[in-house]
């Protein structure tokens, strides 16, 4: 699926860009779906936001989440009282995060053709998908992702953690898209985001923090696959601009290494992690 030159572009910089690798009418019928999903949750299920940055302590609503579809809010929609402040259209930050082994559209595009063999050629033996997450990054009110690596969320010993990202709509500057740092994924782990004991979790860091000096912006057109390492430091700006900027993005991981008890992310026993095939 992928060429050698696309192979070592990847391993040299962390991250490689495949415009144009969905549809645009398959990125417009998830985006279609997932309006259906937003007119169906019901506000008073939860008032947890998500926002990055701090010591990241979840609550047990995002800690259950693994095995199921819950939503998110962003923070600037709620008001002091936990009310939205907004349409909850335009007020979540998220889905996640297990749509892509529990609702059928989410599912068929998560297996798309072509996927598999991607991740095969990023060096994925036996990839199984951990999460996913529908990301709105709305209007306006679009929170900051503060720059991390993937790896330190989603632990794998060794280190076997990767990320596709898929553009729903066009990424800019403008409207948050991602900015990462090439060749970052060279830079030591210095974080890890994991389950502390009596309830809860925390982001121990250590060590330097990422250099700032080199990030780059992905602005790329809706269709766009931007596959991540998990080593890869990347994070987004807020949105302020009038337009969204909806993406999804799958986590992978190699069904040969461990995934330890203290990640956040837990599947019951029944619901075992997937790989690709049906
Ligand atoms: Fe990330």
């Amino acid at each position: 699926m992928l060429t050698a030159e696309q192979i070592r572009s990847f391993e040299t910089d962390g991250f490689l860009v495949l415009e144009g690798f969905v549809p645009t009418e398959r990125c417009e019928r998830l985006r279609t779906h997932t309006e259906g999903l937003l007119r169906r949750i019901d506000p008073a299920e939860s008032t947890t936001v998500f926002t990055t940055g701090g010591t990241q302590n979840r609550d047990d609503y995002f800690l259950e989440s693994g095995d199921r579809i819950r939503f998110f809010w962003e923070a600037e929609a709620l008001d002091g009282e936990g009310n939205l402040t907004r349409p909850k259209e335009l007020a979540v930050n998220k889905l996640g995060h297990a749509m892509h082994d529990l609702d059928p559209e989410f599912e068929s595009f998560s297996r798309q053709e072509g996927l598999a063999e991607v991740a095969h050629d990023i060096g994925l033996a036996e990839p199984l998908i951990v999460q996913s997450m529908y990301i709105f990054k709305q209007p306006g009110i679009g929170g900051e992702v503060a720059l991390h690596n993937d790896h330190s969320f989603l632990w794998t010993e060794p280190m076997s953690t990767y990320g596709m990202w898929f553009a729903l709509e066009d990424a800019t500057t403008e409207n948050g898209c991602l900015w990462a740092l090439p060749g970052g994924h060279k830079l030591p782990q210095r974080a890890r985001f994991r389950r502390v004991p009596g309830g809860g979790t925390a982001l121990e860091e250590w060590g330097d923090p990422y250099p700032t000096d080199g990030l780059v912006p992905l602005e790329v057109p809706a269709g766009t696959l931007v596959l991540l390492d998990g080593m890869l430091p990347h994070g987004s700006e807020p949105n302020r601009s009038e337009r969204s900027r909806h993406a999804y993005t799958l986590h992978l991981i190699d069904a040969g290494s461990e995934w330890p008890a203290d990640n956040w992310l837990q599947r019951p026993p029944e619901f075992p992690f997937r790989g690709f095939r049906p």
